[in-house]
């Protein structure tokens, strides 16, 4: 059996409400390298490896991150000085906005305060409908539109321009069009081209997934050429932070780069604040580009499909609920949610801080868990009938990360609202095209057919 295998598996096994709440799993580990890895799938225990910090850390991120390229970190990451750091500068350069857009603030947390989001729903409707007339005239032609490429991921690399305000390199770097080319002659169908806004929006991902790969898909040790190949491709990326940081002129009047160049002088005694601003920026943009274009395409591709229909949830059937303005934010941001926990499938990965005894099994310092988003999402202990499409704000959704505590995702807001306007937006315009199947190139997300609609 794969080690993947196993990990689905144990998965399921520590689903019982009598399983032990971690069970070891030695297929994870590697004899080079002394370190046990455990794996935890029930809700609660999930949540708990999640939130007790002082238990499990995140060192395992600001490492895999040191080998590659020195120096960057994830607020993701061990919550020291320079996270703190990293934190006030974010929060910073978000007031510095909110002054700007004067949203309504209702005491929540100010990335999911209604103005915010209004301005974040404002923009993804002008990209979506932007995007959308150039498609149209595929109605005229009979061509496909490839959803994932020519639209997730297409709107995600456009927020990420406009929100954050970071461009793709000039010119993206030969290690990237070699794995362009190499897409264009594995993959049926239209060829992906290096011009034009797609063209910037294939190269970025493209120069951030291997770093992905190798941060989170990381249990013990990352394979040398995954190592290799993260640097390689996200260096490049780092450089063009460096240069937008250099020209903030540049950059969009109301991004969170511009922010952080308008709040510099607030930290007169960081002496790195570029450094660190920079990495903020790197994670962000990563997270907008990457995360909101693939979990996108997983959605639109569940709904288009029998399993989708088995959960009883069809695509008209989503655009639909997320269109229907009787409804709530809380009530779409959970139809979002419940969405990701269907089509889910996200791991992270934690380190035992110190000898100890949790839940009942002994621990030793160093050791990783692994944490499996998607078997706790369909816990039946938290989610009753797992397998169907239930969407309530009040279930427990962890699809996003820890519900509380420090490391909550910070761009939750950011990515249900896109999500839902990217969505609605396609109504009258885009829709499934028969038999639609979406089809992975590298683990993303590469091509789902869909048809404009003739007006
Ligand atoms: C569907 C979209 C998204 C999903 C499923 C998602 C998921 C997650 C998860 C699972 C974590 C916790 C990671 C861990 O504790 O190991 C996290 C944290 C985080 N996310 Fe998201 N995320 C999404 C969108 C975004 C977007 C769009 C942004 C940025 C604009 C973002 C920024 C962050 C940041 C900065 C953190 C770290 C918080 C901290 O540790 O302080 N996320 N996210």
């Amino acid at each position: 059996m794969s080690a993947e295998a196993e990990l689905a598996a144990v998965g399921q096994r520590l689903l019982d409400p009598a399983a032990p709440v971690l069970e070891r799993l030695e297929a994870l580990e590697d004899a080079d390298v002394p370190v046990r890895v455990f794996v935890a799938a029930r809700h609660d225990a999930v949540t708990g490896v999640m939130c007790e910090e002082q238990v499990f850390s995140l060192r395992h991120y600001d490492e895999l991150l040191e080998q590659v390229l020195p120096g960057t970190r994830y607020l993701v990451g061990e919550d020291n000085s320079a996270r703190q750091v990293r934190l006030r500068q974010l929060h910073a350069a978000q007031a510095w906005l909110d002054a700007r857009r004067a949203p309504e603030t209702l005491g929540e947390p100010p990335q999911m305060a209604p103005g915010f989001r209004n301005w974040i729903a404002a923009i993804a409707r002008e990209e979506a409908d932007s995007i959308l007339d150039v498609l149209e005239r595929r109605a005229a032609t009979g061509e496909a539109v490839n959803f994932a490429r020519e639209y997730a991921f297409l709107i995600a690399y456009r927020m990420a321009r406009r929100i954050i305000g970071v461009p793709a390199p000039e010119k993206a770097p030969g290690l990237v069009r070699m794995i362009v080319m190499w897409r264009n002659t594995l993959r049926p169908g239209a060829w992906l081209r290096l011009k034009d806004e797609l063209g910037d929006s294939v190269a970025l991902l493209v120069m951030l997934q291997p770093l992905f790969g190798h941060v989170f898909g990381t249990v013990v040790r990352s394979p040398s050429a995954l190592q290799a190949l993260s640097r390689r491709t996200a260096g490049p990326a780092l450089d063009a932070i460096d240069q937008a940081l250099a020209t903030p002129e540049t950059a969009p009047e109301d991004s969170l780069l511009s922010a952080l160049v308008a709040v510099k002088p607030q930290f007169a005694g960081v002496v790195d604040y570029d450094a660190q601003a920079r990495s903020v920026l790197f994670e962000l943009t990563g997270a907008l580009v990457l995360i909101i274009g693939k979990s996108l395409s997983e959605m639109a591709g569940f709904a288009t499909s029998p399993a989708g229909a088995a959960a009883g949830i069809d695509w008209d059937g989503l655009v639909a609920r997320l269109d229907d303005r009787t409804a709530t934010v809380r009530d779409h941001d959970a139809i979002v949610n419940e969405m990701l926990r269907l089509t889910g499938g996200s791991r992270l990965t934690r380190t035992v801080r110190h000898d100890c005894q949790w839940r009942g099994i002994d621990l030793r310092a160093g050791d990783r868990v692994v944490v499996l988003i998607d078997a706790a999402s369909r816990d039946p202990a938290a989610f009753a009938q797992p397998e169907r499409f239930q969407a309530d704000p009040t279930r427990p959704y962890i699809t996003s990360g820890p519900l509380q505590g420090p490391h909550v995702c910070y761009g939750r807001g950011i990515a249900w609202t896109i999500m839902r306007e990217a969505i609605v937006a396609t109504k009258g315009r885009i829709a499934p095209a028969d038999g639609t199947t979406l089809s992975l190139f590298a683990g993303l997300p590469d091509d789902l057919p869909f048809v404009a609609c003739r007006q």
